[in-house]
């Protein structure tokens, strides 16, 4: 049984190299995940791959069914979940292509379902508040630390992610604020992905995968083109990442 899920983001609708054993539908009580997940052997680990964006990559960050991911993966049995994200970069340091392992969050979302605990669902429980001072697993990111310690990877082993609604990317007055408030990179899926982990009591922890500046902070327009070309270069690393990772896991 697999106890590792890793999370897909923009440019990892796969993980190739991945010895695929089989693919699972999990219906669940909060409607359908993004897609079936995958059984296979990843670098020498057994693990679970979900999509968030579908295997075709067709679900945008608002619509994605954050709820029914994070039961599918607890369901079956999931205990830890790497989460890879693609971001846009506010802090001067934080180049495209380079990998950021987020120790903070703001949630600027809207109108997301967010929580398991809805009123009414629990009748018999009194209201929930979990904690979330420290969003993110520390015992994943110091592996993810660790596993980064014997690369030559460029990585920056903490920063603020800010979670915007999306799916337009933001204006410059917007990163101005975002950067006033301390955040370091700015994405659409942080949340409330984190917080849905923390309520299932999974460990969460983000690799974040810089794609672009974040507007207002290198060139005048963010094309398409270069948010792939540098997605092409981030997803590799994230693979040598991934190879000294797993087996810390
Ligand atoms: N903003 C928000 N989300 C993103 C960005 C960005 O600049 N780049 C990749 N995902």
């Amino acid at each position: 049984m697999a106890e590792l899920a890793i999370i897909g983001g923009t440019g990892i609708t796969s993980l190739p190299g991945m010895e695929i054993k089989r693919k699972r539908a999990v219906h669940t009580p909060y409607g359908e995940p993004s897609g079936p997940v995958t059984y296979g052997h990843y670098c020498g680990t057994t693990v679970v791959f979900l999509p968030r964006h579908g295997y075709g990559h067709h679900i945008p960050p608002h619509q994605i069914n954050y709820r029914a991911n994070l039961w599918c993966l607890q369901h079956i049995g999931i205990q830890t979940v790497l989460a890879f994200a693609a971001v846009g970069s506010i802090h001067p340091d934080m180049q495209p292509g380079d990998l950021v392992f987020p120790h903070q969050l703001i949630d600027y979302t809207w109108g997301r379902p967010h929580t398991f605990f809805e009123q009414g669902s629990h009748q018999d429980q009194p209201v929930a508040h979990i904690d979330f001072t420290d969003p993110y697993c520390e015992r994943l990111r110091k592996c993810l630390i660790d596993a980064a310690s014997v690369t030559s990877l460029r990585v920056h082993t903490q920063g603020v992610y800010a979670a915007t609604q999306g799916p337009r990317l933001e204006t410059t007055a917007e990163v101005d604020r975002l950067e006033r408030d301390g955040c370091a990179i700015v994405g659409m899926t942080g949340m409330p992905e984190a917080a849905l982990a923390r309520e299932l009591e999974l460990c969460y922890a983000t690799c974040a995968i810089v794609a672009n500046a974040a507007a207002g902070r290198g060139a005048p327009t963010i094309t398409m083109d270069e948010v792939e070309a540098n997605m092409k270069i981030g997803v590799e690393n994230a693979r040598t990442l991934l190879a000294e990772l797993l087996p810390l896991i």
